[in-house]
């Protein structure tokens, strides 16, 4: 599973500690990252010790909790708290995951958050996700039709058709698997991976779209789509059960079968 890993040179230094409040009696620790990189300070981690018995049981209730009652510096992106949004992708206990799906009682020991891994840091917990998000734009992640859409109903498809996108569109783009790929930490500025390529093969096998052969054309380059070595940590880390590379792999089925027409 993806450990979180520090960029070269970074020095962590021991940050805060924040008791627990008097007579409490189900303390966890909470350990997380803390940098705003415009202070010029090197990043550190805050101690905050919890009452169990006074939070909720998700990890996003521990954060929500830090910042609500102890320590409202503490700077972190979620919204629906449901795992839909995936704004709350954090690495917890050495794992990309979602702090809104991820029960506290999951992890032994001190609970340690950090960012994604090997993503810019704005501040605290909020990686940076401008290219990640270019990266998805680049894929033109919507249907592409020539032919008119019928003037009287929607574009339909059989059942079987509308099956093969499942697996697929339950993506919620939380980031958690690109950032625990090491061909994505070595080469992100090319390489698409794994959440974008599933997102590409999403748009790739509805029969709906028209545009497949414009969309492997795009993809025919030997870093954004061929930088995937199948070691799997997109399928093991993601909190959805998605499997990005298994749609990496149907991708180049589909390269070959076109190359071989
Ligand atoms: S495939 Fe899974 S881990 Fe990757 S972005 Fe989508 S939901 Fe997140
Ligand atoms: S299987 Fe491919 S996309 Fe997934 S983690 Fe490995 S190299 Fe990255
Ligand atoms: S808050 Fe939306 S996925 Fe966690």
């Amino acid at each position: 599973m993806a450990e979180f890993r520090l960029p070269k040179n970074s020095r962590i230094n021991q940050g805060r500690h924040f008791p627990a409040p008097e007579g409490a009696s189900n303390v966890r620790t909470f350990r997380v990252y803390r940098w705003d990189p415009d202070s010029g300070e090197n990043p550190r981690i805050d101690s905050y010790d919890l009452d169990l018995d006074e939070c909720g049981p998700m990890v996003l209730d521990a954060v929500l909790k830090i910042k609500n009652e102890i320590d409202p510096t503490l700077t972190f992106r979620r919204s629906c708290r449901e795992g839909i949004c995936g704004s709350c992708a954090f690495n917890i206990d050495g794992t990309n995951t979602l702090a809104c799906t991820k029960a506290i009682d999951e992890v032994k020991g001190d609970v340690r958050i950090y960012p994604l891994p090997h993503m810019p840091v704005i501040k605290d917990l909020v990686p940076d996700l401008t290219h990640f998000y270019a990266q998805y734009a680049s894929i033109k992640p919507w249907l592409r039709t020539q032919s008119p859409a019928p003037p009287d109903k929607e574009r339909l498809q059989s059942r079987e058709d509308r099956e093969k996108v499942d697996g697929l569109y339950e993506c919620i783009l939380c980031a958690c698997c690109s950032t625990s790929c090491p061909s994505y930490w070595w080469n992100g500025e090319r390489y698409l991976g794994p959440a974008v390529l599933l997102q590409a093969y999403r748009w790739l096998v509805d029969s709906r779209d028209e545009a497949t052969g414009e969309r492997l054309d795009d993809l025919e380059d030997p870093f954004r789509l061929y930088r995937c070595h199948t070691i799997m940590n997109c399928a093991k880390t993601c909190p959805k059960g998605l499997n990005p590379a298994k749609a990496i792999a149907e991708i180049k089925k589909m390269m070959l079968a076109r190359r071989s027409l």
